[in-house]
């Protein structure tokens, strides 16, 4: 067998989406939580001479997006040296969301610069990762942080866009639309979502002062009475959305919705963007929730079949 996409049951949609894709067979890793917490996983295939499973593949795609990381990541680390073990040649990771990815230099003396040292783990056994708009923010490439011989970086901005568009076509024209970036590092996304819309954008100034307290300064853009679409990487506590969306309807704004790429929504944090006033929440499926309202199959896709060509 060339090549075999695993997927874990909790993201088999996403997974086998993309498997169909790219003509690639896919198979489920079965995992078991012993009572003391440590893993066993199974995979469709086995060791050489082991009867009754897949045969072994060259290549092996794992599907796993990295949210709640600390398991996910030794659960990829698991599967990669296993597959090694047993002769698979090729290890494709994708993670539509790469964990980590924030702590990007030591803020404080002494923090552990986990981008650099997730990245590092990652290349010890993956050839190639995919990810969708990872948060690389002092840093342009993703090979700076990951040091495999692929490292490719997708942005979901333009399909979130059009997805936008797609919604408020009846409600709207693009001179009645905002698309607002809820701090600077969201800049490029901005830009590259304002281009499908053709509408007005602009970035805030963000201060956070601890994991759910942000202070933001909105940008100096006209917003009373019109329609704004806040656009970001991530939603994790929902504070950056927030805070950035009672600042938007204070200033008069007819509507506030949000568009991200990976709905971590931590607990409570849906909750918490509702409160503020944020209409609809929509999100791509990097991360499976309610809200996901964009497939990225078709962004991984053409991706993929570089990586696996190479
Ligand atoms: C950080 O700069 C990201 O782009 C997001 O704005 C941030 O991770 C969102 O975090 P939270 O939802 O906890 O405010």
């Amino acid at each position: 067998m060339p090549a075999l996409l695993l997927h874990f049951d909790d993201q088999a949609q996403a997974a086998r989406e993309l498997a169909q894709a790219c003509g690639l067979p896919s198979g489920e890793v079965k995992r078991h939580r012993f009572p003391d917490g440590e893993l066993r996983l199974t995979l469709p295939f086995a060791e050489p001479g082991a009867s009754g499973s897949l045969p072994i593949p060259e290549t092996v795609v794992l599907y796993r997006s990295l949210h709640d990381p600390n398991e996910k990541l030794i659960e990829a680390l698991l599967i990669a040296s296993q597959a090694r073990a047993w002769g698979v040649r090729k290890l494709v990771l994708v993670a539509p969301y790469l964990a980590y990815m924030r702590q990007d230099i030591s803020f404080h003396p002494g923090e552990v610069i986990s981008q650099r040292q997730v990245g590092r783990l990652l290349a010890l056994d993956f050839d190639a990762v995919i990810t969708v708009d990872p948060h690389l923010h002092r840093i342009e490439r993703l090979d700076e942080a990951m040091p495999v011989r692929q490292a490719l970086a997708l942005s979901a901005a333009p399909v979130l866009a059009q997805h936008v568009a797609d919604a408020l076509r009846d409600e709207c024209a693009a001179e009645g639309l905002v698309l607002i970036g809820p701090d600077s590092e969201s800049a490029p996304w901005i830009a590259a979502a304002a281009q499908v819309l053709g509408c007005r954008h602009g970035v805030c100034s963000k201060v956070r002062h601890g994991d759910h307290e942000v202070q933001i300064q909105l940008p100096d853009l006209p917003v009373q009475g019109l329609r704004v679409v806040l656009l970001d990487d991530i939603a994790s506590s929902g504070r950056t959305l927030a805070v950035a969306a009672s600042g938007l309807l204070q200033r008069g704004a007819a509507s506030v919705d949000v568009a991200v790429t990976h709905a971590l929504l931590a607990h409570g944090a849906l909750d918490v963007i509702r409160q503020a006033g944020v209409r609809h929440f929509w999100s791509s499926d990097s991360v499976a929730h309610a809200s996901n309202v964009v497939r990225l199959a078709p962004l991984i896709a053409p991706a993929l079949a570089v990586a696996l060509q190479d």
